[in-house]
């Protein structure tokens, strides 16, 4: 099929390649020139496993001109969706690539649809996308269709998650809608569930809240058991037995980071305020999140006072596998160790070059072992670390790395 892509970034670029891997012809739209050139040297301008070789495996035009797309049977709409600064989502680029779309269309003589994949509240498809496209003097469900078509890629696992869907959600305006993207998608072995536009929207956000909810939640039960000398570790091998449960994402530890959960759930929270329902289930997992990464200040402090002391960090991306540090940990940590009056010795594999934009006074090494410090905090659970000696140091364990259990003095946030 012929296949617009609109917006180069982590999910627009993963959906258009893995698209085009599948035999469709792909049209990357982005704004961005420094994309473009890269995207078309064939070098993926973000990191994200295989997207390199995958990149080099296909061929997609990329181009900042919307008319590349008056041919395509289907228009993703991928941009960003960061949070605003009082809580939801900002909508402005997805107004942007509307109107721009509207214009497309106005030209546009055969039937296409245009499907939402950026992450929105419940009920922006049909509020917010749906008239602007009908500004174009177009009919919804006549001229053109819309479904909104979420994913669920994992930063580092992006493209396998993509090509191994664990499900294909259609929301859909109508059942021609539908039926052009399940022919899209015809080729994945995966349960598909078509439902309406907002019902769709909700699945996204609810799932990546539920996710963090989980998080919070194995948290929780491990600041207790730190108190009770229970290992959650065991607590959450013993729940996981039960399908129910399952045993994913009951990793106990600093918490949860990263672009899209924090953002979406706290995107789900400015929503139902606005319908004026209290979430107070979301919030507190959003609290408790916000208080986990502190706890390993308080937990240094028992061993060490942090005036003037060099203290090492250990793993700055908001998981391994990224250089991504979006609502990452360590931000807190870091910032609340300054204030403290420490001094910030840090390493990361990965993502020291996006750290040092926001933390540029700090000291950064370029080994792990060059992390000569009065004691160390782990942040992230980079499979290096694994492999350290931490005989004779003071660490504070944020991420289970098993191997600094050898400490002099050992601390685990919540075990
Ligand atoms: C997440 C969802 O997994 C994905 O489906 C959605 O599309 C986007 O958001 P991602 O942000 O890449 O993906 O990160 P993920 O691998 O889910 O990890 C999120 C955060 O939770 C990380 O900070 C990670 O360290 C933390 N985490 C994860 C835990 O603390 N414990 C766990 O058991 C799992």
């Amino acid at each position: 099929m012929r296949i617009s892509v609109i917006g180069a970034g982590y999910v627009g670029l993963v959906t258009g390649a893995c698209l085009a891997k599948l035999a469709n012809k792909v049209t990357l739209i982005d704004i961005d020139t420094h994309k473009i050139k890269s995207i078309n040297s064939k070098a993926s301008p973000l990191y994200e496993e295989g997207l390199d070789e995958l990149l080099n495996q296909v061929n997609v035009e990329v181009s900042p001109d919307y008319t590349r797309t008056t041919d395509s049977e289907v228009l993703f709409i991928c941009v960003g969706t960061p949070p605003d600064k009082d809580g939801p989502i900002s909508l402005e680029q997805i107004t942007e690539a509307t109107k721009e779309i509207s214009k497309v269309l106005k030209k546009k003589k055969d039937y296409c649809v245009v499907a939402v994949k950026s992450t929105v509240a419940p009920g922006t498809t049909e509020e917010l996308v749906i008239p602007i496209l009908e500004k174009s003097g177009k009919r919804t469900g006549k001229d053109f269709g819309v479904c909104f078509s979420p994913e669920f890629l994992r930063e580092g696992k992006a493209v396998y998650d993509f090509m191994n869907p664990a499900r294909i959600i259609i929301g859909e305006y109508d059942k021609r809608s539908g039926d052009t993207l399940l022919k899209l998608y015809r080729n994945f072995n995966a349960p598909v569930l078509r439902t309406n536009l907002r019902t769709a929207e909700m699945i996204k956000l609810a799932s990546n809240a539920f996710l963090a909810a989980k998080i919070s939640f194995i948290n929780e039960i491990g600041n207790i058991c730190k108190n009770l000398g229970i290992d959650v570790y065991e607590v959450a091998k013993g729940m996981g037995y039960d399908d129910r449960i399952g045993n994913k994402f009951l990793n106990a530890g600093i918490g949860f980071g990263g672009s899209c959960l924090p953002k979406d759930i706290q995107g789900l929270i400015s929503k139902s305020r606005q319908i004026g329902y209290e979430p107070k289930i979301l919030q507190e997992v959003l609290n408790l999140n916000d208080r986990q990464a502190l706890k390993v200040i308080d937990l240094l402090k028992k061993h060490i006072s942090l005036k003037g002391t060099t203290i090492g960090v250990l793993g700055l991306a908001f998981k391994p596998g990224t250089d991504d540090i979006r609502d990452s940990s360590a931000l807190r940590v870091v910032q609340a160790l300054l204030k403290e009056g420490a001094k910030v010795k840090a390493y990361d594999p990965m993502a020291v070059n996006n750290f040092k934009k926001l933390f540029p006074q700090i000291e950064y090494v370029a080994r792990a072992e060059a992390l000569n410090s009065d004691a160390i905090l782990i942040l992230t659970e980079w499979p290096e670390f694994n492999e350290l000696d931490y005989s004779g140091k003071i660490v504070v364990d944020g991420r289970r790395v098993e191997k600094a259990r050898e400490a002099k003095i050992y601390e685990g946030i919540c075990w």
